[in-house]
């Protein structure tokens, strides 16, 4: 990985901080990195109708997308808990990794995703995550 494992780390649990999660009062924070070095992040997005909430993967996706980015993922890092980093890793729920994959896909890459917890971090690849992926050439 290019850019440094502990930066994505650093940068998912200080983007967890900036979390609205006022009603599950779990916060998470998701680092995207990219191979020019680029590192976007995001918060979870809650909302009063609670179906609405928006993962901290999505948000961080959506902002890469808007700032221009497309493809060239190499890493993503997800921390989270209720008070600090749970002790059991945070993985990426299916919607995100359904909506990290088509942004890997876009430059061809199988991004690492670290899922960090208070004493360990799990690391995948997100087709070990979403094997099988539904992704832009399914629709040729
Ligand atoms: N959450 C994320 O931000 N990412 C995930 O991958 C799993 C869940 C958020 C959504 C909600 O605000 C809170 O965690 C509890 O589910």
């Amino acid at each position: 990985m290019e850019i440094e494992r502990d930066t994505l780390i650093a940068a998912a649990r200080d983007a967890a901080a900036k979390a609205y999660a006022p009603y599950s009062h779990f916060h998470v924070g998701a680092a995207l990195g990219f191979a020019d070095g680029t590192v976007v992040t995001g918060a979870n997005v809650e909302n009063a109708s609670y179906g609405l909430t928006l993962c901290a993967e999505t948000a961080a996706a959506a902002r890469a997308m808007n700032d221009g980015q497309r493809g060239g993922l190499i890493a993503v890092a997800v921390a989270g808990g209720k008070d600090g980093i749970a002790a059991n890793p945070v993985t990426p729920c299916g919607r995100c990794r359904q909506v990290l994959s088509e942004l890997a896909h876009l430059g061809g890459t199988d991004p690492v995703v670290l899922c960090v917890g208070a004493s360990e971090t799990f690391e995948y690849s997100l087709s070990e995550l979403l094997p099988g992926a539904f992704g832009p050439a399914s629709l040729s």
